[in-house]
């Protein structure tokens, strides 16, 4: 696997606070990459770290299995583009004009103007003045100058962070179909779990600073087993029963859940609890969220830091 963004041990601190720790980032070429933490978890120093805008206090960046020295670093970004935080637009001007403003700074053909229209689904208003332009519509906006220079990397900082359900469903349809239709490799950030659970083919969980997990969905997920859920009219007998067999087991919102726990083991759970004279009216296997897993992640580091 060839990866795309490569960091190693990459920190930035502001004065004696450590806003990135030692991130070892491996964003493999072609992924959608989910790099998904809290406010303030560090997502925008690294950004803007990867990007050239600020410079590390220690570690180092790869970009296109190239280290990213002062040197060679505008070759490696002009394959890069990127939108970091609000596009910065001229309200003024008509969403076409401010593509040409750009265009002309990157020395790119004319007609990538009606090619990144058309990606973003901005071609109908593209005449209007961009102060009219919805949230929603200023964001895709932002994608298209980022894509005018046909990057192979697009970098997003919380592309959809603003936007009311409707801009954040439109911004979100397109980063799904970029991959696709440009085979461009995708980095973006959120906070908001759900978003990168629909789109990313990969992530990256950081929390204060430091990298908390790093890889597929699937992986995560594999690493946080099923909880059984056990709706019994005896619950309180029946925890009792369960604790007993050694089960790690808790009650909340009106039902018992077992964790850790297999499809036998929930076969082995629901007889044993029969067989001991308990009612049984709902027993499944629940796999936990992304959202529950983020969670669970980001609150064990926080109360560990806090200790
Ligand atoms: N220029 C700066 N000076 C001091 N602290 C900063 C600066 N930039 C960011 N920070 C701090 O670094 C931490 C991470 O910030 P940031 O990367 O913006 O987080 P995120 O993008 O994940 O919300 C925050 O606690 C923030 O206050
Ligand atoms: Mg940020």
């Amino acid at each position: 696997m060839s990866f795309i963004i490569e960091t190693n041990q990459l920190t930035r601190r502001y004065r004696d606070f450590v806003a990135v720790d030692a991130l070892d980032l491996c964003v493999p070429t072609g992924s959608v990459y989910g790099f998904l933490g809290p406010n303030g978890a560090g997502k925008t120093t690294t950004i803007r770290m990867l990007l050239g805008l600020i410079t590390p206090s220690a570690g180092g960046i790869q970009l296109f299995s190239q280290p990213m020295t002062a040197k060679d670093r505008r070759s490696a970004l002009r394959r890069v583009g990127a939108l970091v935080e609000m596009p910065s637009l001229y309200p003024h001007l008509t969403g076409r004009q401010n593509l040409e403003v750009t265009r002309r700074l990157l020395e790119v053909p004319v007609n990538r103007i009606d090619h990144v229209l058309a990606l973003v689904k901005l071609r109908e208003v593209a005449g209007k003045r961009v102060r009219e332009y919805s949230l929603g519509m200023k964001q895709r906006l932002g994608i298209a100058l980022a894509l005018l220079g046909q990057p192979d990397l697009l970098i997003l900082d919380e592309p959809t962070n603003g936007l009311d359900p409707a801009g954040i469903h439109e911004v979100r349809d397109l980063i799904r179909t970029l991959p696709g239709e440009l085979g461009i490799t995708i980095f973006l950030s959120s906070h908001l779990l759900s978003e990168v659970e629909q789109i990313a083919t990969h992530i990256g969980v950081i929390n204060k600073g430091k990298l908390l997990f790093q890889g597929t969905l699937g992986a995560l997920q594999a690493q946080h087993p099923a909880e059984l859920r056990i709706g019994t009219r005896q619950p309180s007998a029946a925890l009792e029963w369960l604790a007993k067999q050694h089960w790690s087991v808790e009650s909340r919102d009106k039902a018992l859940y077992v964790r850790s726990v297999n499809q036998a083991d929930a076969a082995h759970i629901n007889k044993g609890l029969i067989q001991a004279g308990l009612d049984v009216f709902h027993l499944t296997l629940e796999q936990p969220t992304l959202e529950q897993i983020f969670l669970q992640l980001t609150q064990q580091s926080g109360s560990e830091s806090a200790q």
